[in-house]
This record gives C-alpha cells, structure tokens and sequence, in this order.
C-alpha cells in the first residue's frame, strides 16, 4: 500500500492489520494479561494538557536537538523491536535506513534477525544496540564487544524483562518463542499471500528460515527453535551488570525499563549515561505505571546530569512534546515504526517518522516553541495534577 495514504499512525496500524497474519499483527500490537497496561500509557499521556503561550514568536522553527551530547535532526530514535525482520524482508535493514534518512538513532535489538554487523557495514548512520543478558554471562560481554568492534555509539541495557513475558494471545496463536506451526495460524499466513511471499518467500530464495543472526554459533537458531540454554534471558540480572558493561562498553550506556526515581539514579550511579523510562510497550508487566506519570520525578532525580529517554504509548507529536516538556531529552518510537515497515518497508517506516515529526512541529508553533528545548514544565497545564516536578 502507499503508505502517503495514511495520515496518522492509526491509519498505518490499519494497513499493517490488513497485510499481516492476524497472529503476527496481535504479536506486536498487543499487551499481556487483562492488556490495561497499553489503554494507561495512552490514558496517562491524554490526561496531560498544555497551557501554550501565543503570540510568542514561532514562526520560524527548528526540530534539531542533542540527545546523548550528539545533534540530531528530531528528538527522537527507533527503539529496540526484535520481530522488525519478520514484518518486511530484512526489516531491520529497513528501519535502519529510514532512521538514517530522518536524521536519528537506529536501536538494533539482540534478537534480531540481521547481524549487527551488517547493519553497521551496509547502512550506518547512528546506531545503538540493545542487550539482553544471557545465562552464560560471557556470550553477552562477546556480544558487547561486537557491538563496540562495529562503532555502535550508546548500549541499551534491557533492565525489565528478567524472564519471558507471559502473554496467552501468543501462547494460543502459536506466534511465540518459538513460533509452533498449526493448522490455523497456518491458514492465516495462506490468506496473507503478500506477506507470506514478500517475506518467509523472500527469506526461503535468499537464506532459508529467519534466523536470530546475533546469536553465537552455528548454524543460528530460526525462529522455529527455542533458545539455548546459554541464551536464554537471565532472570539474575542486577545492578552488578550495570558496573561490569560500564567497564567493557566504551560508548554511552543506558538503561532501559526504569520507572523509578530510586533505581533511575542508581543506574547513574553504576555508571550509565543515562535510562529509558519504559514500561516496554505495556508488553511484560500489565500493570506498571506509564511512562508519563513516571517521568517527572526521574527528572527531577537525575535530569540536568544525565540523558532521560522515554517510551511506551508514543503515538502523537504531542506525545514527544509532553514527554519533552517533562524532562525526557527524546522518545523511543516503538509500534508506529513497526506498523511503517509492515506496511510499505523503509517507505512506510519513513511515512511514520515523517508524520510524528510533522504532528510535533504543529504542536511546537502551537505552544509557541522554535525548538524542543523551549518545551518545559511551564508549557504543562497544572503540572502538579500529575505527579512531582
Ligand atoms: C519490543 N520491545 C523490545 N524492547 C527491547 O528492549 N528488546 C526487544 O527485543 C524488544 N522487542 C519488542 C518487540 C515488539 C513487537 C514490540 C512492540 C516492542 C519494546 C520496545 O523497545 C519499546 O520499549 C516499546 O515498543 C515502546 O512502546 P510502544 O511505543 O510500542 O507503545
């Protein structure tokens, strides 16, 4: 589809239902459990208001911004999404290179189905990697060291997902880890012939079966095999990892996952330039609290000193300047960029990135800002409705 017909991420979510095995669209959609989680990260952003001041001058306006001490053309950068590559053929590829059209970071996910060599090799741009910690520790320090050999430029370290997630809409599909072929989630990819052809068909000519190309060892694992016993997420991660990659990881290094004022300055403390207030989409916990209602007391624990990113429910450009005007320096882009490239590939992940930063222009010269760093609390209506600043 063109994706020039969407106007907003909403039409690009429709699209990307439409092309999608039903199991694999509820894959990326959905939450977990009773699925409040993803209906109070979006309540949570709605229920802020803005008290824009007119008259002030915006007429000429700049997105440029520094996030992690580099500029850059948007506050804004991909977050890490491990199925991108199952979505589009080489998805993340894809996302990649719009990120670097658009002018900001790309987070390439340890589960993902392209090496991060490649990526680095035949894309560049900004790239940041996101880690899981393994059982056998040693296999993620390698790992490090890759990413470091290949000049990613900031670490994210996925501090919320101690164990894999429960989710029954995947355990019934089949679409989990591993994927478990049945009849019906296989009559549902037959009745999505573009999908089944532009991509399992593409990968089947090219390689075979997507595999998880981060992986050590050969042959990689497909997404039909569960992970080694040596890979397999360890639920011992602790704030030790954070001190251990601050000695090996040359480059920024962030947490991921942090809902707390507490264990946001622990992080610096351990050494990380900085956290990402995330709640991962509303995919793992259910009922932990949003991102936005989470924010201003991280801000006001360690921002001045260190780089505050948020995430989880950004859909609107208001979204960014709300989280902007909060404290954070940029947002994650989660699911909008998923439903682009399942959409249209690096076309539709462009058109996404395109409309969040056109929405978040309207919305500056509405609040009267000429860049992201005129947005403060002051611009927030009522801030302490919402929580400390
Ligand atoms: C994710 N996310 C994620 N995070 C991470 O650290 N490693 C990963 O491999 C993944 N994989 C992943 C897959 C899918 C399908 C989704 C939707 C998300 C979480 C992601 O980085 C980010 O925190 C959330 O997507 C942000 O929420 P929104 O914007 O999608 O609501």
């Amino acid at each position: 589809m063109n994706p020039l017909r969407c106007h907003d991420i909403a039409d690009l979510r429709a699209a990307a239902r439409r092309r999608l095995p039903r199991g694999l669209f509820d894959y990326v959609d959905r939450g977990c459990d009773a699925e409040v989680g993803l209906a109070a990260n979006r309540a949570a952003f709605d229920a802020i208001r803005f008290a824009p001041r007119v008259l002030a001058g915006a007429a000429e306006r700049s997105l440029q911004t520094s996030v992690l001490g580099h500029a850059q053309a948007l506050p804004m950068a991909i977050a890490p999404m491990s199925p991108a590559g199952l979505l589009w053929f080489e998805g993340e590829r894809e996302l990649a290179e719009a990120a670097k059209e658009a002018g900001i970071p790309f987070t390439l996910a340890t589960e993902s189905m392209t090496a991060l060599e490649t990526i680095a090799r035949e894309v560049g741009g900004t790239l940041w990697f996101q880690l899981y910690i393994w059982h056998e520790r040693a296999l993620s320090w390698r790992l490090v060291e890759r990413a470091a050999r290949a000049s990613y430029q900031a670490l994210l370290l996925t501090a919320d997902t101690p164990v894999p997630p429960h989710r029954a809409f995947n355990n019934r599909s089949g679409y989990g880890t591993p994927f478990r072929p049945s009849t019906a989630n296989i009559a549902d990819m037959l009745l999505h012939p573009r999908w089944l052809a532009g991509v399992i068909g593409r990968y089947a000519l090219a390689r075979g079966l997507p595999r998880l190309e981060n992986h050590p060892g050969e042959p990689k694992r497909t997404v039909l095999h569960a992970a080694a016993p040596e890979t397999r997420l360890n639920p011992s991660i602790a704030w030790e990892d954070v001190r251990t990659l601050r000695g090996i990881w040359p480059g920024k290094l962030l947490v991921k996952g942090i809902l707390r004022a507490d264990d946001a300055r622990r992080a610096i403390d351990c050494g990380a330039d900085g956290v990402v207030v995330s709640n991962h989409g509303a995919r793992n916990l259910d009922s932990a609290c949003a991102t936005s209602t989470a924010l201003p007391a991280i801000a006001n624990a360690i921002g001045g000193h260190a780089s505050i990113l948020l995430d989880s429910g950004v859909r609107y450009g208001s979204d960014i300047a709300k989280a902007l005007a909060l404290g954070a320096e940029a947002v994650l882009i989660g699911r909008p960029a998923l439903f682009g490239i399942a959409t249209a590939g690096r076309a539709g992940a462009a058109r996404a990135l395109a409309l969040l930063a056109h929405e978040f222009d309207t919305v500056l010269a509405n609040l009267g800002c000429r860049a992201p760093s005129e947005l403060n609390a002051d611009l927030i209506w009522c801030p302490a409705a919402i929580g400390p600043t």
